[in-house]
C-alpha cells in the first residue's frame, strides 16, 4: 500500500491497482478497478467455510488453488461460447470479472441423488440417476439456510437486477444454462475418469443488462467422485463431513484441492478431431472454405484436399489410406459437382464417416443431387446440401468422443433457444 499525494491509499492486489472494496464475503473480496470501468477484481481468501459460514477455517494456500481452479473452469466455458462474466486471471489469488449485480439465487444441477436432496425427497435412494440432470433453485439467505425456491417463487419475487426484471424468460434461460454448464463440466471430468455428481452456480446481470454466469466455480462448488466412487471424493464435502478439524485434516484437504487443479491441467483444451474436406476440383474451393469455417466454429480441426475420384482414383484412395493410417479421428466431407464419384468411392474404401456436400445450385440441384443420393448398395455416405449442415453433421459425429465439440454444439443449441425467446418476447410486447 502506498500513500498518494492527496493522502489516499493506493492498494495493489496481484499487481492490479484496485479502488474501493465493493463487498467482502466469506471466501472472496470484490474490488473496483478504476482503470477498467465495468469490471471488478475478485480476490480469493485462504478460507474454507461450510454450513452457511458456521464452520470456517483458515487454509493456507487455498486462495491460490481456488483461483486456479476457477480460472481453468471459466476459460474452458468461455472457449466453448458460454456467456460468462470471467475475463482473465489477474495473478496468483485474483481474477478480473465483469462487474455484475448478482441474482440472489443458487442454481444447482444434480446427476445423482445424494446429500440434501435425499432429506428433501425421502424415499429416493442415494445414487438415483437423473436423466436429464435435475435442476433446483435456492434463495441466497444464509440466516435462513438458503431455502429452496420454486420457479414460481423466483418469478413472483420480481427481482430487478441492474435494470433487468427476472421473469419467466430469464428463469428459463438460467435453468437451461445451469444444465448446460453441468453437462459440459461433467463431460470434461469424465475424460479424467471422475464423476461430477452435482454443482452450484450463480448468475449476475452486467451493466448492459446481459445475464452472465458469474461468481466462481471451484472445488467448493461441486461433488466430485473419482471413478464414480463416493469414498474417493475430492471436493469440499470432505470438509463438511469432518466433526473436528485438525491441522492434519486441513493439510489432507489441501492435497485434495491441489489434486483437482492438477487434473484440470490434464484436460484436453484443443480438439484433435479432424474434418478432411475433399473437393473434386479447385473450383469448389469457396464452398469448401465455407464448410471449414463452420467446422472451426465448432472447435474442429480442418484440412482441405483436392482430388478427383473420376480422374485420379489412385490418389483419392491414397489420401483415404493416409488418414486411415494416421491414427487421427477423421470425418470426410466430399465436395463434388455434377456426378459425385468422390463421396461414394471414399465411402466404399474407408470406415471413416463420409458426408457428401455437393456444391449444387438451383439450376442443377434436381439433376446433380441424385449422384450423391442414389449410391450403389454397400455404401453408407450421407448427403446434405448446405455448408453449415455438413459442418454440423461432422461435429455431431465427433461430439460422440470429443467433449469440446459436444460443448460447442450444446452452446449453439442454447443460443438458438435464447435467440428465439428474445424474438418471441419482442414480438409479444409489440403493439400491432
Ligand atoms: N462478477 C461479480 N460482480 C460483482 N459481485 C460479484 C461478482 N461475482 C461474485 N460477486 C459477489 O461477491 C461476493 C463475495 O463472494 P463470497 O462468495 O465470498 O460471498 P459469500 O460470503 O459466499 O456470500 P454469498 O452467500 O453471497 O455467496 C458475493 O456476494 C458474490 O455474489
Ligand atoms: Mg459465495
Amino acid at each position: 500500500m502506498d500513500k498518494k499525494s492527496g493522502g489516499q491509499m493506493d492498494i495493489k492486489i496481484d499487481g492490479q491497482d484496485v479502488g474501493k472494496l465493493v463487498i467482502e464475503g466469506k471466501t472472496k473480496c470484490v474490488w473496483d478497478l478504476p482503470k477498467l470501468p465495468g469490471h471488478v477484481l475478485l480476490q480469493s481468501k485462504d478460507r474454507i467455510t461450510a454450513g452457511d459460514g458456521v464452520k470456517a477455517h483458515n487454509m493456507e494456500g487455498k486462495a491460490a488453488i481456488s483461483n486456479q481452479t476457477n480460472g481453468k473452469i471459466f476459460e474452458l466455458l468461455n472457449s466453448v461460447g458460454v456467456r460468462t462474466a470471467y475475463v482473465k486471471s489477474a495473478g496468483e489469488k485474483s481474477f478480473i470479472s465483469k462487474k455484475c449485480e448478482m441474482i440472489p439465487i443458487e442454481w444447482v444441477a444434480r446427476r445423482l441423488a445424494t446429500g440434501s436432496f435425499l432429506k428433501r425427497n425421502p424415499g429416493v435412494p442415494e445414487g438415483y440417476r437423473f436423466n436429464p440432470p435435475v435442476q433446483e433453485t435456492f434463495f441466497k439467505d444464509d440466516a435462513n439456510h438458503d431455502p429452496q425456491w420454486s420457479e414460481q417463487q423466483i418469478v413472483s419475487a420480481d427481482f430487478n437486477v441492474n435494470g433487468r426484471r427476472i421473469g419467466q424468460d430469464e428463469v428459463d434461460i438460467m435453468r437451461r444454462t445451469t444444465i448446460l454448464v453441468f453437462e459440459i463440466l461433467e463431460k470434461a471430468w469424465a475424460t479424467r475418469n471422475c464423476a461430477l455428481i452435482d454443482m452450484k452456480i450463480e448468475f449476475g446481470v452486467d451493466s448492459k443488462g446481459d445475464i452472465l454466469l458469474a461468481d466462481v466455480i471451484d472445488n467448493d462448488s461441486w461433488r466430485l467422485w473419482p471413478s464414480g466412487d463416493k469414498r474417493l471424493m475430492k471436493d469440499k464435502q470432505v470438509y463438511r463431513n469432518l466433526t473436528t478439524v485438525t491441522e492434519a485434516d486441513l493439510l489432507d484437504l489441501k492435497k485434495n484441492f491441489k489434486w483437482v487443479v492438477d487434473q484440470l491441467d490434464l484436460l484436453p483444451r484443443v480438439s484433435d478431431s479432424l474434418v478432411v474436406i475433399l473437393m473434386g476440383s479447385p473450383s469448389d474451393e469457396e464452398h469448401c472454405k465455407k464448410i471449414a469455417k463452420y467446422c472451426k466454429d465448432f472447435g474442429l480441426q480442418t484440412k482441405l484436399r483436392v482430388t478427383s475420384a473420376h480422374k485420379g482414383t489412385d490418389e483419392t484412395l491414397k489420401i483415404a489410406a493416409h488418414y486411415e493410417g494416421s491414427g487421427d479421428k477423421v470425418v470426410f466431407i466430399a465436395v463434388a459437382g455434377r456426378s459425385n464419384g468422390l463421396g461414394p468411392v471414399l465411402s466404399g474404401n474407408t470406415v471413416f464417416p463420409v458426408i457428401n456436400c455437393p456444391p449444387v445450385k438451383p439450376d442443377n440441384v434436381t439433376q446433380d443431387i441424385w449422384s450423391s443420393l442414389n449410391v450403389p448398395s454397400g455404401l453408407g455416405c450421407t448427403t446434405v446440401v448446405y455448408p453449415e449442415s455438413a459442418a454440423l453433421a461432422a461435429a455431431q459425429i465427433h461430439a460422440l468422443h470429443d467433449y469440446l465439440v459436444w460443448s460447442h454444439l450444446r452452446v449453439k443449441q442454447l443460443n438458438n433457444f435464447v435467440t428465439l425467446k428474445v424474438a418471441d418476447k419482442m414480438i409479444r410486447d409489440m403493439e400491432i
